[in-house]
């Protein structure tokens, strides 16, 4: 059975007992701060599982795409994606644990309506009990009359069997659905069937969540008012149990994208390497696509930022199976004409997504080519890496051409110390209060190294940062000057900021040893200790002109056309010969 298959008689099965179909929501929270991605299908259902009123009713269907970025590092094996699509059904204080339950068994066995799976080969779970709520008998009791037999159903902790989707919010015991890929597993003890599931031999294919109790702070506080029903079913999952493979890699979701990676790389070898490289790519390009469809950019902070690390990545797996990535238009091909019934913004927004992709190709492979370069200057792995951002997977092969190794066990001490270091000089410059890192504060945190650098610029050298401190609304800088700012000066400084805002210029990371940095003239500030390695922070353009240099633990935004307009609210005078500028982007 394909898998367009499968979606379209999920939400068939469900719209014949009185579900309402709902499309996917973006994968981008539309109302909730708190994660990056949708992770699962109940989450933009939240407030109607907490009681609100649903417009389409109390039951209702969809096939939710999610992104989970967890795990990243386990992509490549058979059961991880960054991107899949959940098919789930709700109850949102309507039928509860007899319906859910019989339900998910219909589907899964009937031939007529559902997949026609063999419920000899289904094993599920229940939730055992603790101080939260009591063992589950009653979905064990339905699980029973429904058919399976008691020794295939196991009893098990929070840890498998409670789900939630993080510290706040719904919450419940679960009950799982697992299926033997070999069929002949047989009954298993519960210590043989975890075993099997670790092995995956047996693998979970459905979630059925009893959603009545209440979190708060990490903790069960209660029961909701409604008893509600959440569950899950990865469409990845089932399209592989359903096509008889142990991966979704090797069904019709994923399969001709690998075998397009592979026609496109040169590299022609098939061995437990090369499969997982490719599998990356696939998945990564797969998430990107989606997720410039649903409107992220490639960008330092927040959702842009997995989206550029998924990119670099798949680029990085890309160079070691001489994939050519400029060729991404041709995977694309394959996804749009997979998913464009099911998400017509891909190819709505094709042209978009191409560029965007393909922008951040180039400037990998600038930022490559300059590590590539240094690399030739005998440069040191460890300063390729942190300052260049010139991958230490690069670096070896690059030395094992020349039939040379790496030192690896210098390079790591290097980086652990240097992990250490840059924490603590974060935390120590940014005393002054950078605590939260959401956008607007690290756009503020720029326009603070703009605006030291124009205020020197238009009063002077002297100049010197006494303090700083940040929130979300505002900058605030305190700097040695002697008097109160006249009226042009201030429209000066404004402009100035403004300008190089407009300028689109560079906001570039490098570290050094700190006799270095003061070798550059790199701002400091006044009293402050730096560890012995430090980073700063250069605002330049093109020509690698710099406006800005600063010692500073960031964060900070990639280019200055991120910013908005720059203005000056208040100056005035902190004590003598100190003055103070409250400042706002708008
Ligand atoms: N929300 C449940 C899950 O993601 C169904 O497993």
């Amino acid at each position: 059975m394909k898998s367009d298959e499968i979606r379209q008689r999920f939400l068939k099965f469900f719209e014949s007992r009185g579900h309402k179909i709902l499309p996917s929501a973006p994968l981008v929270p539309e109302n909730d701060p708190s994660v990056l991605f949708n992770t699962a299908g109940m989450q933009p259902l939240v407030p109607y599982l907490m009681g609100q009123k649903h417009p389409m009713g109390s039951r209702l269907a969809n096939i939710q795409k999610c992104v989970r970025t967890g795990d990243l590092d386990d992509i490549g094996d058979n059961r991880h994606f960054s991107f899949f699509e959940m098919m789930g059904n709700w109850s949102l204080g309507d039928y509860f644990k007899e319906e859910a339950i019989k339900w998910s068994y219909e589907f899964l066995t009937s031939k007529e309506e559902g997949l026609g799976l063999d419920p000899k080969r289904l094993y599920t779970t229940v939730f055992e009990g603790d101080e939260n709520a009591p063992f589950d008998q009653e979905s064990k009791d339905i699980w029973m009359n429904v058919g399976i037999p008691e020794n295939r159903i196991y009893a098990l902790p929070a840890d498998d069997n409670w789900w939630s989707p993080g510290e706040n919010g719904p919450c419940g015991p679960c009950s799982e659905m697992f299926y033997d890929m070999s069929g002949t597993t047989g009954d298993l003890s519960k210590e043989e069937f975890i075993d099997a599931v670790n092995k995956e031999s047996v693998i979970e294919i459905w979630n059925d969540v009893f959603m009545e109790y209440e979190k708060k702070d990490g903790k069960v506080i209660g029961k909701l008012a409604q008893e509600n029903v959440d569950t899950g079913a990865g469409l990845e999952r089932i399209t592989a149990v359903m096509q008889g493979k142990q991966t979704a890699y090797d069904t019709d979701i994923l399969s001709d994208v690998i075998n397009k990676i592979s026609e496109l790389s040169e590299l022609k070898e098939i061995n437990s390497e090369t499969t997982r490289l490719k599998r990356i790519i696939a998945d990564h390009l797969r998430t990107s696509i989606m997720l410039i469809a649903d409107g992220v950019l490639p960008l330092s902070t927040g959702q842009g930022y997995i989206l550029r690390r998924l990119l670099r990545r798949a680029i990085r797996c890309g160079h070691a199976l001489t994939f050519n990535n400029s060729r991404v238009r041709e995977i694309f091909n394959i996804l749009e004409e997979k998913y464009s019934l099911t998400y017509p913004n891909i190819v709505s927004e094709k042209e978009k997504i191409i560029f965007e992709m393909t922008k951040e190709y180039e400037k990998f492979i600038k930022t490559l080519s300059q590590g590539l370069k240094e690399l030739e200057k005998g440069t040191d792995p460890f300063v390729l890496a942190t300052t260049y951002g010139f991958p230490i997977e690069l670096t070896m092969e690059e030395y094992n051409k020349k039939g040379q190794a790496v030192d690896l066990e210098d390079f790591s001490k290097k980086m652990t110390e240097h992990q250490k270091l840059s924490q603590t000089a974060s935390a120590g410059m940014f005393k002054g209060g950078l605590a939260n890192h959401n956008e607007k504060t690290i756009q503020l945190h720029t326009a603070h190294h703009l605006l030291l650098a124009a205020l020197q610029e238009v009063l002077g050298k002297s100049v010197k940062q006494r303090g700083s401190n940040i929130t979300e609304e505002r900058l605030r800088i305190d700097f040695k000057f002697e008097r109160k700012m006249t009226d042009e000066e201030k429209k000066k400084v404004e402009d100035l900021v403004n300008e190089k805002i407009k300028l689109g210029l560079s906001v570039i990371r490098r570290e050094m040893p700190l006799q270095d940095a003061q070798n550059l003239g790199a701002e400091m500030e006044f009293g402050a200790k730096y560890p012995e390695i430090v980073s700063v922070y250069t605002i330049e353009d093109e020509n690698g002109n710099q406006f800005s240099k600063e010692f500073c633990g960031g964060p900070h935004v990639n280019n200055t056309n991120e910013l908005g307009h720059f203005k000056i609210q208040k100056e005035e005078a902190v004590s003598a010969g100190v003055r103070r500028i409250k400042a706002v982007l708008v």
